[in-house]
């Protein structure tokens, strides 16, 4: 763990390398070890995986990302007036284009600005905090590289009357329902009674719009998806050929979520020369890179309350495709971790 002074304004503490906590690779051996193979959804983001997710949130297509920033710029200024003065903990902030609405909703009522990004995409979150303080002269930025699990840990003292915790993008549609458990569990803890929780989550709609979403007619997506490839090529000294791989990916309808996968086009097998692994793939056989749920409005909430969170106010575009949440940790809650 090491505290780098980028600017009088902006710190960040590098809490693991580039692809998050196991840096030992344990995570990608163990997934590609399974009867489906898997790998973590997080190995997309190195800057190459950061810069086409950008790409991808432009596309036609790709609706999640434009209808939730369509909704924030109805519902910040309402968010600022409900929670009043609160710094900012966003998790997974990528370019933090949509947390500038909130910022601005802030500045407005003359709360201070204090901004404290988590991702585990080094690259990115550097390039969004010199954004961002170009933009606003009085904000501090204390960011954190690294997973949200190792981040929890490290969260600093308070230095508002309150904290907003921000999950934005639908990307808590990335755990299954146990990671989701596990997830709620030790944000819920890094929280404090009265605090706030806002959520971006993607709701159930047409199979064919969400599979278009996932499968844009430009191939950013696929890009994106064989990125993870050369991602672990680079940080394992794996060899995996690009070409030898095929982007997949559908609504499992059963589970409510896209699967994104990575076909094998053909028998071959993988070196990881950096972590003394082999794995070997049959024609067809898949990995799977990435699920993305979609949800049901009262069942989500519904989970959030199991861990003490009620909903203060939830909004929705005018087809019902996507939510913004803005939950409360019951004042009454029993505080099992600070
Ligand atoms: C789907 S993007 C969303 C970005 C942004 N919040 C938005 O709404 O446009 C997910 C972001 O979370 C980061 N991320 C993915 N897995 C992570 C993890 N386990 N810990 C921390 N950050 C993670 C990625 O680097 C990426 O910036």
């Amino acid at each position: 763990m090491r505290v780098v002074k980028e600017a009088a304004r902006f710190e960040y503490t590098r809490l693991s390398g580039p692809a998050g906590e196991t840096d030992d690779g344990g995570d990608v051996i163990a997934g590609l070890s399974g009867a489906q193979k898997t790998l973590p959804c997080r190995y997309f983001y190195d800057d190459r995986g950061s810069a086409l997710f950008e790409k991808i949130c432009e596309l036609d297509e790709y609706y999640p990302s434009r209808t939730e920033r369509g909704i924030l710029e109805r519902a910040a200024p309402e968010i600022a007036r409900l929670t009043g003065p609160s710094e900012l903990v966003e998790l997974g902030s990528g370019n933090a284009q949509k947390t500038r609405l909130l910022l601005d909703a802030h500045a407005q009522r003359s709360h201070p600005l204090r901004f404290l990004p988590i991702d585990v995409s080094e690259g990115m979150l550097k390039a969004s905090a010199r954004e961002l303080l170009s933009l606003y002269e009085d904000l501090h930025i204390q960011g954190f590289s690294g997973t949200y699990e190792q981040a929890f840990a490290a969260l600093p003292p308070r230095s508002s009357a309150s904290r907003m915790l921000m999950f934005l993008g639908g990307t808590i549609g990335n755990f299954d329902a146990r990671e989701r458990d596990v997830f709620l569990e030790s944000a819920t803890s890094a929280m404090a009674p009265g605090e706030y929780f806002l959520i971006g989550a993607d709701l159930h709609k047409d199979k064919d719009i969400l599979e278009a979403a996932y499968n844009d007619s430009q191939g950013v997506t696929a890009e994106f998806n064989l990125n993870m490839l050369r991602h672990l090529n680079r940080r394992f000294g794996a060899n995996f050929v690009l070409d030898r791989f095929a982007h997949h990916a559908f609504y499992n309808i059963d589970r409510h979520w896209i699967e994104m996968h990575l076909r094998s086009l053909g028998d071959q097998s993988v070196v990881f020369k950096d972590l003394g692994f082999e794995v070997t793939f049959k024609a067809e056989e898949t990995i799977r890179t990435e699920i993305s749920g979609k949800f049901d409005l009262a069942a989500l909430t519904a989970e959030f309350a199991a861990k003490g969170w009620e909903k203060v106010a939830a909004w929705t575009d005018d087809r019902g495709w996507f939510a913004v949440v803005l939950f409360r940790l019951r004042p009454d809650r029993i505080v099992t971790g600070q």
